[in-house]
């Protein structure tokens, strides 16, 4: 559920005309509901309640300051992968002790950052990140907190790009290793292991997969707990998927999910951490753009949008769907024909739909794709020198805009000119 919806026939969200923000900041633009972030985040913690626990956002989902703190005012800790994101996260008002850093390649700086500035725990992924994690905390006279991330060797069933758990992809320690590396991390000097982490893909649209990985994580627990390590914590990871489409199969909700969490690990007293992105931010966000030019081509239309694979780009990476709405509400069974939707963009790739039925749509109308509000605008770049999408965030009838869009001298101030030229 979200709060996009059409009232006397304009898309609203919440309580704001869509036309009214595209004529305020223009378009393309991101478009945010606080109470469906609000909503979605809530559901998890409901779906956890019984058990302690902290609910970490996946930032690199979505990691606009005002997203995040609207977040972290309801006391959500974060998930970060970086140093952009760490600080992102402090200037948005989250507390060290609420952020979990995790990734396969934090450099010794952003330990070092991290550790200065305030940590709840390192999700580990490789021995010589052990290694090096020790060093640096040893020489800053402190002990980082860990989990080691293991790999379950659990395939996800989702798209080969965003599967993380089997034992080809890059991530984690293999789980048959795991014991033989908690021993090494226990005599690390500037190691404390607090728990296990565990993430095995994203837009997961069944439990069982989470399922067999977390009773696995289960099983390891009391193995390292009968070798002495004090497992207090698991971090659970995030993936739980979104329905893209109201027409397809519905994905399992936070409440199953959270008995399925109940069921698994509930019994071995550990505080759990879970690291959602898309289910919060997702169906929070809608993409705005606009109709440039309607092209009848050779036996096809094209809808051609002023919003482009560079503002969205999940369609052309992963050959991702996203519905695409009119804002103005169609009258009750309106024909529909079939449009290939593509942005300006100077290749082909630029497509967001082939042969999508939509109402007749003409130059200037509003389109709003929808569930953009995870991996939409944090993957925007200023391919063809567009400048990068703006955001705004809408709280009940008001609307403020939360990343301006760069003006075109921004754009080439942003380069430099070298003497010699
Ligand atoms: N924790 C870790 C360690 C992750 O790697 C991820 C996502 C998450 C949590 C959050 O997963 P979520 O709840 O959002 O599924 N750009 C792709 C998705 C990449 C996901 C990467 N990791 C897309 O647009 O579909």
């Amino acid at each position: 559920m979200d709060h996009f919806l059409y009232r006397e026939g304009i898309l609203h969200a919440e309580d704001v005309p869509i036309p009214e923000i595209a004529a305020a900041v223009g378009t393309p633009v991101y478009v945010y509901s606080t109470a469906t972030l609000i909503r979605h985040y809530r559901l998890f913690e409901e779906a956890l309640r019984p058990l302690p626990h902290l609910v970490c956002f996946a930032m690199k989902a979505n990691s606009n300051l005002a997203v995040v703190r609207t977040l972290g005012q309801l006391g959500a800790g974060v998930d970060v992968v970086s140093a952009g994101e760490y600080l992102k996260a402090r200037a948005a008002g989250i507390p060290g002790e609420r952020i979990v850093f995790s990734g396969v390649g934090k450099t010794r700086e952003e330990m070092r950052l991290a550790l200065a500035g305030g940590i709840r725990q390192f999700n580990v992924e490789s021995e010589p990140e052990l290694a090096a994690l020790s060093q640096v905390a040893s020489a800053m006279g402190r002990r980082a907190s860990i989990a080691l991330r293991v790999n379950p060797d659990v395939d996800a069933g989702t798209h080969e790009k965003i599967a993380t758990g089997r034992k080809e992809d890059k991530f984690g320690i293999p789980i048959g290793r795991a014991c033989a590396v908690y021993a090494e991390a226990a005599r690390l000097p500037g190691i404390e292991v607090v728990g296990i982490d565990v993430h095995i893909g994203s837009q997961l649209t069944r439990l069982e997969p989470f399922e067999a990985a977390y009773r696995k994580v289960a099983e390891l627990t009391r193995l390292l707990r009968a070798d002495g390590h004090d497992i207090r914590r698991l971090d659970l990871g995030g993936g739980l998927g979104i329905p893209y489409t109201r027409s397809n199969e519905a994905p399992p909700l936070p409440t199953d999910y959270g008995a399925m969490v109940r069921r698994t690990v509930g019994d071995l007293g550990c505080e759990i951490e879970i690291e959602p992105g898309r289910l919060i931010a997702g169906n929070a966000g809608l993409l705005v753009a606009r109709v440039i030019y309607v092209k009848q081509g050779e036996g096809r239309d094209f809808l051609i949008l002023d919003a482009a694979m560079n503002d969205l780009v999940r369609p052309a990476m992963y050959g991702a769907h996203h519905d695409i709405v009119p804002v103005v509400e169609p009258p009750p069974g309106a024909a529909h024909h079939p449009y290939d939707v593509v942005g300006p963009v100077c290749e082909s790739g630029d497509t967001f739909a082939r042969g999508r039925p939509l109402p007749p749509l003409a130059e200037g109308d509003l389109v709003a794709f929808r569930s953009a509000g995870a991996y939409g605008a944090v993957m925007a770049s200023e391919y063809n020198s567009r400048p990068l999408v703006p955001e705004v965030l809408v709280h009940g009838d008001q609307f403020a805009v939360i990343r301006a869009r760069p003006t075109f001298d921004d754009l080439i101030r942003r380069d430099t000119i070298p003497g010699w030229l």
